[in-house]
């Protein structure tokens, strides 16, 4: 029997696939290169814009031509699609036999198998609920990358952002208890992992919801501890949770990587507050002075959506005012799309689509310029970097990253990959550096 796994969407869905596709390979799968010799093809789903359900809508219409040629192969989709419509999705595509949403994933396995065992005829399931998701057993040796691992922290958000449809496809926040986040971690590096990025929609806020304070911050460091592990990394950070503890923690805890992605999504204290974020725009500046204050240089990421109901130029113009005031290393940018059921919704998406490309080709222009300054600054020093493997452009050169998510290209042997390496940096874009290893390694 063979499976195939395709996924849409952010890291957390990116581990729930690696985590899907270690649970098959346990029960005796293989993996298929392509739908076409595929038994069983699952698509995990991301609904945080339109554009993402609408390429899984699209990858969906090419599998029902398969599904009539071969109506023996079982189509799953799963993730926040999923979650999100649920028995519609079985109305509006014929050819998907189970929709299996974010609360069910640790059972995706079983359904598949119980679809199977009951022949074609058992086609046609769904199953979503409304609590938030069990976390699904981990084969930690099934990994993506030897050397590279994420671990999810929690699930589910308690934000409810204006336009986010996050708390209602994958439930409310649920803190994972410290020590099984800590023993997942250990069990990752005994089979040679040496960094580490834990996972949530909000990590700053963990352990909230089991009524801890500063639950970050002691896993943190008690990651410090396990030897082998090199550097720990941790993703998503919402600004009003962020503070001097976080930043402490980046200064004092040496396993610590000088990388924090702090989405702004707007620069306009108008448009903030429409979007419940809980700060205003000085209060996030004087966040990050406070970041560069205490933990010296850090690079730091951010997510912005334009195009936001009622958000004027001149809202806009605060945004691209955010990005030119912070040395930003990188920032998404996002048109805003409305989530049906979210608070925004009830808003009308009032600014022309003209208008949002048009803010979202000059913001990304600006960004790119502060992306290129942000890059110079290495130039001439020598950092070290964990080798990927070969460079997706060129086979020849190696692709290797800091600790603050710059991608460094270098020639040297692919045997480099999942090693520590020292890099002079001598060139610099927007969006890579490249350079050449020192003599003395790393
Ligand atoms: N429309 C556009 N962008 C969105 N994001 C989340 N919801 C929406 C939406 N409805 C963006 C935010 C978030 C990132 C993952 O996606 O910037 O940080
Ligand atoms: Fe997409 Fe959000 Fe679901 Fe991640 S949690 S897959 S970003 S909808």
């Amino acid at each position: 029997m063979k499976v195939c796994v395709y996924t849409w969407g952010c890291q957390m869905n990116v581990l729930d696939s690696e985590v899907i596709e270690g649970r098959f390979a346990a029960a005796g799968y293989e993996t298929a290169e392509s739908p076409e010799d595929a038994d069983v093809v699952i698509l995990n789903t991301c609904s945080v814009r339109q554009h993402a359900e609408n390429k899984v809508f699209s990858f969906l219409g090419k599998l029902g031509e398969l599904k009539l040629r071969r109506p023996d192969v079982t189509i799953v989709v799963a993730g926040c699609v999923a979650q999100r419509l649920g028995a519609d999705l079985r109305k509006r595509y014929g050819q998907v036999d189970l929709v299996v949403g974010t609360s069910r994933l640790g059972d995706l396995l079983g359904l598949v198998g119980e679809l199977r065992g009951a022949g074609r005829g058992g086609a046609g399931r769904v199953h979503v609920e409304e609590e938030t998701p069990a976390y699904p057993e981990r084969a930690v040796s099934h990994r993506a990358s030897r050397f590279q691992a994420f671990v999810s922290v929690m699930r589910g958000c308690d934000n409810f952002c204006a336009y986010c449809i996050v708390p209602y496809v994958r439930g409310r926040q649920a803190s994972r208890p410290a020590g099984e986040v800590v023993d997942e971690v250990k069990a990752l590096v005994d089979d040679g992992v040496k960094e580490v990025t834990l996972l949530g929609q909000n990590v700053t806020g963990y352990g909230r919801d089991r009524g801890e304070t500063g639950a970050l911050v002691r896993v943190l460091a008690e990651l410090q501890r396990i030897e082998g592990l090199e550097w720990v990394k941790f993703v998503t950070s919402h600004p009003r949770d962020t503070g001097e503890d976080v930043f402490r923690a980046m200064r004092d805890l040496p396993k610590m990587c000088k990388y924090l992605h702090l989405p702004a999504q707007s620069g306009s204290d108008r448009i903030l507050t429409l979007m419940r974020r809980g700060y205003s725009r000085q209060e996030y500046l004087d966040k990050v002075a406070l970041l560069g204050e205490i933990a010296g240089e850090v690079s730091i990421a951010s997510d912005f959506i334009v195009g936001f109901p009622g958000e004027t130029e001149s809202d806009f113009e605060d945004t691209v005012d955010l990005v030119r005031r912070v040395a930003y290393k990188n920032s998404f940018i996002f048109k805003y799309s409305p989530r049906e059921g979210t608070a925004a919704a009830k808003l009308a998406d009032d600014v022309p689509v003209a208008d949002k490309k048009r803010r979202n080709n000059a913001l990304l222009a600006v960004q790119q310029v502060q992306s290129l300054a942000h890059n110079r600054l290495f130039l001439g020093r020598t950092v070290k970097v964990l080798v990927d493997g070969p460079s997706k452009k060129d086979s020849a050169r190696l692709s290797a990253r800091t600790e603050g998510e710059e991608i460094v290209i270098f020639d040297g042997p692919t045997a480099l990959a999942g090693q520590f390496v020292m890099v002079e940096i001598t060139g610099a874009t927007a969006i890579t550096l490249s350079g050449r290893p020192t003599a003395d390694g790393g």
